[in-house]
């Protein structure tokens, strides 16, 4: 995988997945900005571990449910590696209440990170991709969820359905300018967002074998896949979604 002078963002990237991308990226060879609000040492830490290896990122204090905070992400990126090649939209929560349980708070929450920071994210980087004249790519990292409903878990399946029709319907109107925008669609992943469930044997157990490859995901194992959609090895694929679930969505009841 070569994405060797490429300048790319990544939100959320200081832990789970998007900690597992940043590293994927470097050591494909791009550039790489963080953001962090909540942990600064984190991103810290991160950023030492990829300058020690040889590779370049920067953490910068932006929160990435405002707009301006991911205004600054972009400027960063041009500041300091002079242009934007790609924007990863990783940031994201969920809080597991069922329909009956959601209120305002927990809507409004949800859909400002993991839903309003996409279709900003995603736009300000458009718009920069689109100014350069150089095209572009655009990463949200949805989940199975985006398609396959996880009853008690209302309004992360309803952000990351919304994150599917970002993808499919912003990728559509800017294919002709050279901007691809792809989804990547993790299953359950060893993350702080699954510790619950790692933490309870009998919980994992279940969990693992609902899943054919009968394991929840290394977070490399989607750094990975979001580096080679970041990279021209991918330039056919855009407004689509690409599963890396280990089967899950296909699992059945057995005999
Ligand atoms: C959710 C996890 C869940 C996994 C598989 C992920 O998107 O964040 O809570 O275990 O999907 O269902």
């Amino acid at each position: 995988m070569d994405l060797s002078g490429k300048s790319i963002v990544v939100t959320g990237g200081n832990s789970g997945i998007g900690a597992a991308i940043v590293r994927a990226l470097a050591a494909a060879g791009a550039s790489v900005v963080i953001d962090y609000v909540s942990h600064p040492e984190d991103a810290a830490d991160l950023v030492k571990e990829i300058t020690a290896d040889g590779g370049h990122a920067i953490g910068v204090d932006a929160d990435v449910s405002t707009i301006a905070g991911l205004s600054k992400l972009v400027s960063t990126a041009v500041d300091e590696f002079g242009k934007l090649d790609g924007f990863v939209n990783n940031a994201g929560i969920e809080d597991r209440h069922s329909l009956l349980e959601v209120d305002e708070e927990s809507f409004e929450k949800i859909m400002t990170v993991d839903m309003k920071s996409a279709v900003f994210g995603t736009q300000l980087a458009a718009k920069q991709f689109i100014q350069q004249g150089t095209g572009g790519v655009v990463v949200n990292v949805s989940s199975v969820h985006e398609d396959w409903p996880m009853p008690g878990n209302l309004m992360y399946c309803v952000a990351k359905g919304g994150m599917r029709m970002l993808t499919r319907t912003a990728g559509v109107e800017l294919g002709p300018q050279n901007v691809r925008i792809v989804n990547v669609a993790p299953g359950a992943v060893d993350t702080p967002i699954n510790e619950e469930t790692m933490k309870d044997d009998s919980m994992r157990q279940k969990l693992e074998n609902s899943i054919p490859l009968r394991k929840v995901a290394d977070p490399a194992e989607i750094g990975d896949v979001v580096a080679f959609v970041l990279s021209d090895d991918a330039r056919y694929i855009t407004a689509t979604t690409v599963f890396v679930d280990g089967g899950i969505m296909q699992g059945s009841v057995g005999l």
